[in-house]
């Protein structure tokens, strides 16, 4: 729960990507936030008033004289209250005004005493879009500190053609949120992340791998872009040797270093220039397997004193023993301990169950927790 205790406030303006804005407040709900919502008047002809105050819980700010609503200073208060507001869609029309402080409805009004953190994500026709009024409103916003400008995405739009002007998906749109109020403790560091299986082809239609999903990586590579760090990640259909040398060229230009690989300890001496045929009465079929370089350890053999270097350990017996030996014998500053034993963590499962060991004799045992929770938490080992 990313966003647990942040108030955000969702500006809705009058765009048919409004109709996307209920499941962006639920996502954002989603992550631990408690959603408010103010809009044009004409975003209430493209989703409803009772939607939102149904969603929320709240009401809908969109009427800067109802008294019945008792709205009266919510052009002030609210921005007090959020931590963070978003304008979804933005319209070329609200961008306009926003950008000159214009300020002559209950969004706009709210948007210009809103000084905290600000996404914006335009949506309009291709041609509204690239109407030079357009553009220089979209820079000008963007030129603010505490605007982040999501650019219009490229695809079908609305009115049949298409073309760019898209709004962002709202998972694009509630990651530039949740980034906007990370704390930026890894800006200007460059991280590389090893992650998932590596594949280690016997020929050209079969390989031996691990159960290993890549989630964890995945989860470490979020958090350290959510930080602020520009992130390598390197994953995918690979073999140990293949990882070996993409890593071997990378970590040089690197700060930071996370193995969270599960990299094979063999692969097949040959690979079979065609596929492996059974034969009449073949019951049986041997490999002969050759070693893999030991990625974090050959790492840690060229590991300069400014370079940090994470590395995991996955152990079924005397895992506290196993893991400070390999964090030895590797050479790394830290090492990620996670056992198969504990329920729910480990391989396919979305929590995991670590305890951190490091160089300098420090452990610290971790409860259950998410795989994005134990991100964050390797990630703060980092600051
Ligand atoms: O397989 P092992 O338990 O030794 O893995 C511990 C750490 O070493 C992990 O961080 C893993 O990513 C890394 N490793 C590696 N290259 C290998 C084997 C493991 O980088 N060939």
């Amino acid at each position: 729960m990313t966003l647990q205790g942040k108030h955000i406030l969702v500006g809705i303006s009058g765009g048919i990507a409004a109709y996307k804005i209920p499941e962006l407040i639920r996502l954002l709900q989603k992550e631990g936030a408690e959603v408010r919502v103010t809009t044009t008047e004409n975003a209430l002809q493209f989703v409803t008033e009772l939607t939102l105050r149904t969603l929320t819980g709240a009401l809908v700010y969109s009427d800067v004289f109802a008294a019945v609503n008792q709205h009266a200073t919510e052009h002030i208060s609210l921005p007090d209250w959020a931590d963070l507001m978003v304008i979804a869609p933005a319209t070329a029309n609200i961008l306009g005004k926003m950008a000159h402080g214009i300020a002559d409805d209950a969004l706009t009004t709210t948007f210009a005493a809103m000084l905290k953190p600000v996404v914006i994500a335009p949506a309009m026709n291709d041609k509204m879009y690239i109407n030079p009024a357009t553009q220089d409103a979209m820079h000008l916003l963007s030129s603010q500190q505490h605007i982040t400008m999501l650019d219009c995405a490229t695809g079908y739009l609305a009115c049949g053609s298409e073309g760019k002007g898209r709004m962002q998906e709202i998972d694009v749109i509630a990651e530039a949120v949740i980034s906007a109020l990370t704390p930026k403790t890894l800006l200007g560091k460059k991280v590389m992340i090893t992650s998932g299986p590596t594949q280690e082809k016997l020929d050209p239609v079969r390989f031996i791998s691990n159960f290993s999903t890549g989630k964890q990586g995945r989860a470490l590579a979020k958090e350290a872009a959510r930080r602020g760090a520009e992130v390598t990640l390197i994953s995918g259909s690979m073999s140990a040797q293949e990882m070996y040398e993409t890593c071997m060229q990378t970590f040089p230009q690197m700060d930071i270093a996370i193995l969270a690989a599960a990299v094979a300890d063999f692969t097949p001496e040959e690979v079979a220039p065609e596929k492996i045929k059974k034969q009449p009465g073949q019951t049986e079929m041997i490999l002969r397997l050759r070693k893999t370089p030991d990625i974090a350890a050959s790492l840690g053999k060229i590991k300069r004193q400014d370079q940090t270097l994470i590395g995991f350990a996955l152990e079924t017996e005397n895992e506290e023993f196993n893991a400070l030996r390999k964090l030895e014998q590797k050479n790394l500053d830290m090492i990620v301990l996670n056992s198969l034993k504990d329920k729910g963590a480990g391989f396919g499962y979305d929590t995991n169950k670590v305890t951190f060991l490091t160089r300098d004799g420090h452990k610290k045992s971790l409860p259950l927790m998410s795989k994005e929770e134990t991100a964050s938490e390797i990630i703060n080992c980092l600051s």
